[in-house]
């Protein structure tokens, strides 16, 4: 709980960044003023230089002005604030275990009160934990919600006041959010930290977003914001948060001060708030093209693998993740075209087979395995495409979920293993092979840690020819697609 860093070092760091900049500006200032006198005044320059010209100025610095380039991002440049309450912190805290690394990532649990530490389980295995500042001055009205929205929404102010440093973002989540890590630096790599960002996710919910915003990042699903953003913010939030004393939670009020300030949400598709209940098979299955960054509402929604408890099932994605974590929960689509079948890999996660050819289009739609936030709300309700479980009794999948991943080396290649879930299958009258005869799926890939440095696109996958004398397994292949390689049967 005393991580401030020496005030010392502080007050050396922010001089010499200032004398750095100082530097700079009256190199550009210096080089500007000169050169607009030998522009105003030609008589300075040969007859030539009456018009600019950049290239061959002598007064224009020759060298590129930009700064050298910086390193990438890390995940040591992320500061987290995690929202948390001591009530629920004794299972809550089971989730960030599973995401948190103490020895790589910085960051905080901001807690209403303080709560029992258990050194023997806990010891190293979260991040330092803070109680949030007094908020009893902040007006709070809305009559549904609870006042703790102001004490979470605050989170970020407080995290920038600590003025640790190397900072570049700041990422906000819940006590029951998971975050893959490395995708999150992934996303973050694609933005210029030096400018102002507020990136995040919507909700599932049509009707969520419509009544809170679509310009706003849900706070479960995490949210990034930039650090010349969070300084911007901390200089007026507590102002802000007194001018809407009526919204309900702590990422509403985040987004209005976003909106005073005049920066709008950068939506990234791999932020999940996960709004709904039930399975959330349907939406990890037909993930959309991007990189998983997080999971929310795990104590909502049913645990991700069957037969097993929320925190046993999401450990069971971690070795997937520390294999091929861009790749994770990727879709690829392919046939078995002797047979008929239709197979759908969620990398690291599960495969379908099912049978008959159903296009990519239909197939890249997630199936309505989860119900809407709004319980009566049907699939008009969704800000997205959906598609219905039950199609046509015959093209029920048959569903296989990870059960081993391992790498080797020698061909740098990951092999997944995928076990069937045994459901009792409806009834089918189609001439066509039954896939439930395929007990396992093989899955051979390369890990790709570049995938998300290339433009956003499917990866393919390829069926291999039955093994006779392992009729019960199928083996897959994915990977980049060759040139021309496209879903389709000819
Ligand atoms: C992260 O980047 C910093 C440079 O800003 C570098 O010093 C550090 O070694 C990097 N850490 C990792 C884990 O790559
Ligand atoms: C493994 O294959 C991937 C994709 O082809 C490549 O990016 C990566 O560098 C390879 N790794 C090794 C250790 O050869
Ligand atoms: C499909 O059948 C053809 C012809 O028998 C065979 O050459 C091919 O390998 C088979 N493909 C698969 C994926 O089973």
């Amino acid at each position: 709980m005393k991580d401030n860093p020496k005030d010392s070092e502080n007050l050396y760091s922010t001089w010499t960044s200032t004398k750095v900049k100082l530097c700079f500006l009256l190199l550009i200032s210096f080089s500007y003023i000169s050169y607009s006198l030998k522009y105003l005044h030609p008589y300075l320059c040969t007859q030539q230089s009456q018009l600019p010209h950049f290239q061959s100025h002598p007064s224009i610095p020759q060298s590129d002005p930009t700064p050298t380039q910086e390193p990438k991002t890390n995940v040591s440049h992320i500061v987290f604030g995690i929202a948390a309450s001591a009530k629920l912190w004794p299972h809550r805290k089971n989730y960030i275990k599973l995401w948190w690394r103490p020895d790589r990532m910085r960051g905080h649990v901001w807690l209403d009160q303080p709560v029992k530490t258990d050194p023997e389980s806990d010891h190293n295995l979260l991040p330092p934990l803070k109680i949030s500042g007094d908020t009893t001055g902040f007006k709070y009205t809305n009559k549904k919600g609870h006042h703790l929205a102001i004490r979470i929404s605050r989170i970020i102010s407080e995290s920038f006041r600590l003025e640790m440093k190397n900072v570049r973002w700041f990422v906000l989540g819940d006590d029951d959010t998971v975050f893959v890590a490395e995708n999150l630096v992934r996303v973050l790599q694609k933005y210029d930290h030096n400018q102002f960002y507020y990136i995040g996710g919507s909700s599932e919910s049509h009707l969520q977003n419509l009544k809170f915003s679509y310009n706003m990042a849900y706070g479960g699903g995490g949210i990034a914001i930039s650090y010349p953003l969070a300084k911007a913010l901390e200089k007026m939030q507590d102002r802000c948060i007194q001018r809407y004393p009526g919204l309900y939670g702590s990422d509403d009020r985040l987004q209005a001060c976003m909106a005073e300030i005049g920066v709008p949400l950068t939506r990234e598709k791999g932020f999940h708030q996960f709004d709904v209940y039930g399975s959330l098979f349907g939406l990890l299955a037909a993930h959309p093209v991007a990189p998983l960054v997080s999971l929310h509402h795990l104590d909502v929604v049913e645990p991700i693998f069957p037969n097993t408890d929320r925190i046993h099932a999401l450990q069971r994605l971690e070795l997937p993740m520390k294999l091929d974590s861009a790749g994770l929960a990727q879709q690829s689509i392919c046939y078995d075209i002797n047979r008929s079948w239709t197979v759908s890999v969620s990398w690291g996660y599960a495969v379908q087979i099912s049978r008959g050819i159903s296009s990519a289009r239909e197939m890249e739609l997630p199936t309505r395995t989860f119900v809407n936030w709004y319980k009566k709300a049907d699939h008009a309700a969704y800000p997205f495409n959906t598609a219905p479980v039950n199609r046509d009794a015959c093209q029920e999948p048959v569903v296989y979920y990870l059960s081993k991943a391992i790498y080797n080396r020698r061909t740098n290649q990951t092999t997944t293993e995928y076990v069937q879930h045994q459901t009792k299958m409806p009834e089918c009258n189609w001439k066509m092979a039954n896939p439930s005869r395929i007990h396992k799926v093989l899955v051979h890939k390369s890990p790709d840690p570049h995938l998300w440095d290339k433009s956003p696109r499917r990866n393919c996958c390829r069926v291999f020819r039955p093994n006779r004398k392992k009729k019960g397994t199928m083996v897959i292949e994915v990977g980049l697609c060759d040139e021309d390689e496209v879903v389709e049967v000819s």
